[in-house]
């Protein structure tokens, strides 16, 4: 989803779905390509992928948000009727949580939206010492056995990064607890946090509330000092009201990321109607200023993802919701073949501008396995070595490529020999993505947990011209990227499968669609 006409969008608001409608509320200048003049622009949808455009739900007119109406969360109460908690700026600069709710309930559509004359709900005050810059972005709510709401609000106090806890039994006066629901040294500001169960026993979603046996809890903060959603799994302390990461060691480091790519100020929000929990995140341009206003748009949400917990219960997995294989069409399904070292194999016959492919290695042979080095414990820093020859591997896809290769986006693994295990190695390397223009292009990596011995290497990419989406080892490791080719664009984008190492792989399984445009804002 992007915005069309001089416009920006950037992190999504309060998603939900109410009365079989989806929801996406997005940060939104309706002024210009760049930040600025922040309002909750806001579409529906019945189906998660295509969307009708709405007036902005939420403008900046009121002392308690004047200055920008930024970013928050939805809540379905008990009653079901769905009210906004979001972030005001005040004339001041001050950060304010502001709530909204919908006019006219029996709206669909949720159309319009009436913030009460009693914002704003939470406020930094003398007496809470709350930072008044660093103080945004609650959460849904989520409901507890002694009938409080509860929710979180991002917020720094030096380099400590905090979830600061607030409790409330009518959703108007708030009260904020004795200590945050966590908070860790040296992580700097979170922005956009997020807080839900996920279950222990299946890939099924559950409600916010949901607390207990059969779930953990995952805690996400959008790391401002590194522009990635990093998380971490624990348990929920109900007695002490507080997140307690599991073997005591909170990750919200770099290595536990949603994506390693370009994916930030996330947000999920729990659709009963499907039992599943769906992944929202913003993907920014590569692009500057200039370009971005000369193209008249800039942000736009990547496809949304279902996310649960791995059955091993040490990371969360996702995956693209399944409504996007409404697109496909033209399938193109190739038998299992050996890709021999140094060869590359044209995928044809798909429309490789906006493609859906999923192809699955096998390897047979680790003859000429690398050995990684003890010292390189960073993948994007592996990546940044580039796709040349390897032993096994580089192997995957080259995307958005000119007919002669001398353009493209490769997406990769890459396998390494550690001291008692093999250690698989996911790139996306952008470094070639275009031959004309100047932007950043990054590489970018991650190690995926896969044992390249037993199991097969999978990876699934979604092309949309500027976008790839690469999912790997079935969702364990996502990279998204923003390229933007000069050759490989509408007929002249090419798709290759590759194999830069000296040890053959089989290609297992491979299967490509062309896509069909979605109906977008
Ligand atoms: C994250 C963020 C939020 C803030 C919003 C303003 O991208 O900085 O912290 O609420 O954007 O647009």
């Amino acid at each position: 989803m992007l915005c069309m006409d001089n416009c920006g969008i950037s992190d999504p608001n309060g998603p939900m779905i109410y009365k079989g409608n989806y929801h996406l509320f997005y940060q939104y200048n309706p002024e210009g390509a760049v930040w600025g003049n922040i309002a909750w622009g806001h579409s529906t949808s019945k189906d998660l992928i295509n969307w009708t455009p709405h007036p902005a739900a939420i403008s900046p007119d009121t002392p308690s948000d004047i200055k920008g109406c930024w970013s928050g969360s939805a809540t379905i109460l008990s009653n079901g009727k769905p009210v906004i908690v979001y972030t005001g700026n005040s004339s001041q600069n001050q950060q304010l949580q502001n709530l909204a709710m919908p006019k006219n309930l029996s709206d669909p559509n949720l159309i319009e939206w009436i913030k009460p004359s009693y914002n704003p709900l939470m406020a930094p005050t003398q007496q809470n010492m709350i930072n008044a810059y660093s103080f945004r972005d609650p959460t849904t709510a989520w409901l507890g056995r002694d009938g409080r709401w509860r929710l979180i609000v991002g917020n720094k106090i030096g380099r400590r990064g905090r979830a600061l806890l607030f409790r409330s039994r009518d959703f108007v006066h708030w009260t904020q607890a004795k200590h945050p629901l966590y908070s860790k040294r040296g992580t700097g500001m979170w922005e956009c946090p997020d807080f839900y169960p996920v279950s222990t026993r299946g890939e099924d979603g559950v409600d916010t509330s949901k607390v207990g046996k059969g779930v953990k809890h995952v805690l996400k903060a959008s790391i401002n000092d590194g522009l990635f959603d990093s998380y971490a799994i624990g348990t929920y302390n109900l007695g002490r009201d507080v997140f307690v990461p599991e073997k005591g060691s909170l990750r919200l480091d770099s290595k536990m990321r949603y994506d390693h790519g370009k994916f930030y100020a996330s947000k999920t929000f729990f659709d009963s109607s499907t039992k599943r929990r769906v992944l929202w995140g913003w993907i920014n341009e590569s692009t500057d200023a200039a370009i971005d206003k000369s193209k008249g748009w800039s942000g736009l949400q990547a496809i949304p993802r279902k996310i649960w917990l791995h059955k091993s219960g040490n990371q969360l997995v996702q995956w693209p919701v399944k409504e996007i294989e409404k697109l496909r069409k033209g399938k193109v399904i190739s038998s299992a073949k050996e890709l021999r070292g140094g060869s590359v194999l044209d995928i044809s016959g798909v429309t490789a501008s906006q493609a859906d492919v999923e192809i699955s290695f096998e390897i047979s042979t680790f003859k000429n396995v690398e050995v990684l080095e003890p010292s390189l414990t960073d993948p994007q820093e592996i990546c940044s070595h580039g796709s040349s020859k390897g032993g096994v591997g580089p192997f995957g896809l080259l995307v958005l490529a000119s007919k002669d290769i001398q353009e493209h986006t490769a997406v990769y693994f890459r396998v390494f020999k550690a001291k008692t295990r093999y250690v698989v190695l996911m790139c996306s390397d952008q470094s070639r993505s275009s031959l004309n223009l100047d932007y950043d292009k990054p590489m970018y990596g991650a190690f995926v947990d896969v044992d390249p011995v037993k199991e097969k290497l999978s990876l699934r990419t979604l092309i949309d011209r500027s976008i790839v989406e690469s999912f790997g080892g079935e969702g364990k490791a996502c990279i998204t990227a923003r390229v933007y080719p000069s050759l490989a664009i509408d007929g002249g984008a090419h798709l290759y499968a590759f194999n830069n190492g000296t040890d053959s792989v089989k290609i297992s399984k491979l299967a490509a669609w062309s896509m069909k445009a979605a109906q977008v804002n």
